[in-house]
């Protein structure tokens, strides 16, 4: 790992990781434990959102903030050879533990998704879902997964959609409203009052600019719509506002040959 020292907000999101690290062993040894593949804060299942190629077996696989490695477990049992990077060694911790716990294991490294240790086009698929898409400076870390994906790779990542970042209220876990509270024009950086981490959400211009600019094709961005039945605990997205406005979105694009 390089001596250099962390930029401010992986620092400041590497803090505020390993604190929030023991709820999402809590969460983590759930997914860790399903069949099924499902995606997001809506458990939203992925022959709906299409996260993933039709086949996973064989593929040389990165996930950028893999947290507690669920999704790498999930693909490792698909036949790929998945790789986990995160900033946050309390997460990783879990991680180990579930790979001893499950019998399933991958190589998971400490360091900041925005500037990996992997060589150029190590990788078919590069993954992330509420990882490096939301924690990572997007003019960081998409060139670095650009440079890490083979020609032809795919690129997978699931984030907040956009407007529920513009109707959502600066207090933690505070309900998202039903009207526009900040601005479009200018989203890049977002901090919140009552806790250290730093997240970064683009609008769709700048953010399709930028998958272009560092050699992708978009090849979709799926508006995730939650089933009838469907809970979420997290209280900042109600299940009632993600029936009318898309608060996930789950972005595909393809490494250009
Ligand atoms: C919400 S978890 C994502 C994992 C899992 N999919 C989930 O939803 O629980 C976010 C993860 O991103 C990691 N993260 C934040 N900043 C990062 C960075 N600069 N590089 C790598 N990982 C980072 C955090 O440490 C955390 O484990």
């Amino acid at each position: 790992m390089s001596d250099e020292p962390l930029p401010e907000h992986v620092a400041r999101n590497r803090t505020a990781w390993d604190s929030f690290a023991p709820k999402y062993a809590v969460l983590g040894r759930e997914s860790w434990s399903a069949n099924e593949i499902t995606w997001g804060i809506y458990s939203v299942p992925e022959a709906e959102v299409g996260m993933l190629p039709e086949s996973v077996e064989g593929l040389d696989v990165v996930e950028l903030g893999c947290g507690t490695a669920y999704v790498s477990s999930w693909l490792a049992r698909r036949g790929a050879r998945p790789v986990g990077i995160d900033n946050s060694p309390a997460q990783l911790e879990t991680a180990r533990r579930f790979q001893q716990e499950f019998g399933v294991d991958f190589p998971l490294h400490l360091g900041n998704a925005e500037q990996t240790p992997f060589p150029d086009a190590s990788f078919d698929l590069a993954i992330s879902e509420y990882g490096a898409s939301i924690w990572c400076d997007p003019y960081a870390w998409i060139p670095e997964a650009a440079r890490i994906l083979r020609p032809g790779g795919l690129l997978t990542f699931l984030v907040n959609g956009t407007i529920l970042m513009l109707c959502a209220p600066d207090e933690e876990d505070a309900p998202a409203e039903d009207r526009l509270l900040r601005d479009y024009f200018g989203m890049h950086r977002f901090e919140w009052p009552d806790d250290e981490s730093v997240e970064f959400h683009l609008g769709y211009g700048d953010m399709i600019r930028l998958l272009r600019r560092s050699g992708f094709e978009v090849e979709d961005m799926v508006e995730v719509h939650p089933a009838p039945d469907a809970t979420t605990s997290y209280p900042f997205a109600p299940v009632e506002w993600a029936r009318r406005w898309p608060a996930e979105e789950v972005w595909k694009a393809r490494r250009r040959a």
